[in-house]
């Protein structure tokens, strides 16, 4: 049962295509909220849209490639015009990199971390810019990861562009705090998403059981002993988007079953 009620909020979501975007993106409009999506999918951001749909609220899309400013800006411009402000933004868009540390490619590593930490960096520049010529404050939430709360011995690069994320959080949490916006972050553990998928694909061999690898994966990293769902993410982003989290600055949860504790 949804507890959070953010009727009146607009709010905008990243990635919210697919996975952990989308299930957030469900969840704000199930409280209430008009939602607008950006993804590099088009028809993963209007599969987004027309599940909403059935909540009542306004929502909408825009296709973009969130290493490209230029795009973002395009998007903010769209929810605007739709919406009249923005008062949540959520930066959720990411991907995976199995490319072992030696072997990666400058060109591989480049467009990771334009995708993974420049896009949270231009997502929040935009956020902040738009939040403080509004006025009346917003709350700004980073899908970061567990993953770059430590070095990794198999996906370097996932975990430094992560670690980008929370060092980010951080500094836009000092910028905002003063004007009434919160910046935020959710790492998220181990949740079987697309994503997920394409690591099981990189990492299993030939022929390999691939549910097998993710069950051995998962156990022996999560205390819990069970994947989490979209869904949890959701709650801990709807958590962090609302009013009773307003004294929370700069912080970054772990929503991961206890893979990381600190
Ligand atoms: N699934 C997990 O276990 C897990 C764990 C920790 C962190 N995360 C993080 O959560 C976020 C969402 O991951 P997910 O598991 O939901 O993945 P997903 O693949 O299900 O969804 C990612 C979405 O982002 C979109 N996207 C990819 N590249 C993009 C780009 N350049 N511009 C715009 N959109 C783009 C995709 O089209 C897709 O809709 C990512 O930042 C990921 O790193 C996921």
């Amino acid at each position: 049962m949804m507890v959070f009620d953010f009727s009146g909020k607009n709010a905008l979501v990243t990635g919210a295509g697919s996975g952990i975007g989308r299930a957030v993106a469900l969840q704000f409009a199930e409280a209430g909220a008009n939602v607008w999506v950006g993804d590099i999918s088009g028809d993963n951001a209007a599969g987004a849209v027309a599940e909403m749909g059935r909540h009542g609220g306004s929502y909408g899309f825009t296709v973009v490639d969130v290493s490209r400013k230029d795009d973002l800006t395009v998007m903010f411009a769209g929810a605007a015009r739709a919406f009249g402000r923005i008062d949540i933004v959520v930066n959720s868009a990411g991907v995976f990199m199995t490319r072992h540390l030696i072997e990666a490619t400058p060109e591989e590593i480049k467009r990771h971390l334009d995708i993974n930490l420049m896009g949270a960096v231009y997502g929040c520049q935009l956020a902040l810019e738009t939040m403080i010529r509004q006025g009346g404050g917003g709350k700004i939430v980073n899908i970061a990861s567990v993953g770059g709360r430590h070095g990794e011995l198999d996906f370097p690069y996932y975990a430094l562009g992560k670690a980008g994320v929370l060092n980010w959080t951080q500094s836009v949490a000092y910028n905002a705090a003063p004007h009434g916006i919160n910046c935020n972050a959710v790492c998220p553990g181990i949740i079987r998403t697309p994503m997920w998928e394409s690591i099981l694909e990189a990492v299993a061999g030939e022929g390999a059981d691939r549910d097998a690898l993710f069950d051995e994966m998962l156990k022996s990293r999560t205390p819990l002993g069970r994947a989490q769902t979209g869904e949890e993410m959701a709650y801990a982003v709807l958590f962090l988007s609302s009013g009773y989290a307003d004294a929370i600055v700069g912080q970054a949860l772990n929503v991961c079953g206890g893979s990381v504790m600190s």
